[in-house]
């Protein structure tokens, strides 16, 4: 896309955000707060959080899961719409993102760990602890998963997405995804990687689901997501 292309779809989301995105001191902190204290700027933008946040809305989801938290920010969005009807369940490995996050959160006025709880580990040695709470009737399953980690694990975590949810109607949303096929050479001109992990074609396979891929352009210049629900 051409650079002037680009400019344009920043100057949209600017305006988006000028109109619709009232400020807001908690999400505003935790930007500032997670760079004060050496966290990359990989956060959502407000515009997707706020759609991230709106499908859980639309989809009056009680239980989130949400896999990559980083300083809190989507996890303030999340909680933002949840609130007085569920609870945000977030993964986040690295003990200094978690530390963040639970004073971003706090600052937020979110309370922790009742309506955010932020679970130290990897993903792949969490997600099996929560399934076998659900499978004892200890957790309710999942209506809303937000998978935003280490990309390499995003097919297996989309897998234990799947089987975490209350089964029909659960999303499984997949951020990042357009930018990862792109720079690991599935689609576009970038040569293939060899360990590229093909989530696309794997989802297409996947009869538990039905799903989308949509592209977008703003401040994150072009990328996009997949959504699937489980049928
Ligand atoms: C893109 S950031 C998440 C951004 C966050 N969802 C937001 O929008 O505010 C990815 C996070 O995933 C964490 N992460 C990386 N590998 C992980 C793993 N194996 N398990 C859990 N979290 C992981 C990173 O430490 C980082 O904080």
């Amino acid at each position: 896309m051409p650079l002037e292309h680009i400019d344009q779809c920043k100057a949209v989301d600017a305006y988006v955000k000028q109109h619709l995105i009232p400020a807001d001191k908690g999400l505003e902190n935790a930007h500032t707060n997670s760079t004060k204290n050496g966290l990359p700027m990989i956060a959502v933008s407000p515009i997707q959080g706020k759609f991230v946040s709106m499908l859980t809305t639309i989809g009056s989801a009680r239980n989130v899961l949400e896999i990559g938290t980083l300083g809190g920010y989507s996890s303030i969005w999340f909680a933002q719409a949840m609130k007085g009807r569920g609870k945000v369940t977030s993964i986040e490995v690295d003990p200094h993102h978690r530390d963040v996050a639970i004073d971003n959160l706090r600052t937020a006025g979110v309370q922790v760990p009742e309506e955010v709880d932020v679970l130290l580990g990897a993903g792949l040695d969490v997600l099996p602890k929560l399934a076998a709470e659900i499978e004892k009737g200890e957790r309710e399953p999942f209506d809303f998963v937000f998978i935003d980690a280490d990309w390499e694990n995003h097919w297996n975590y989309f897998d234990f997405g799947v089987k975490l949810s209350k089964g029909k109607g659960a999303l499984v949303y997949v951020d990042n995804t357009v930018q990862n096929m792109l720079e690991s050479g599935i689609v576009g001109t970038n040569e293939r990687e060899k360990d590229a992990v093909d989530l696309v074609a794997k989802v297409g396979r996947d009869d538990r689901v039905d799903a989308v891929v949509m592209q977008t352009v703003g401040a994150k210049s072009h990328d996009g997501f997949l959504l699937a629900v489980v049928k």
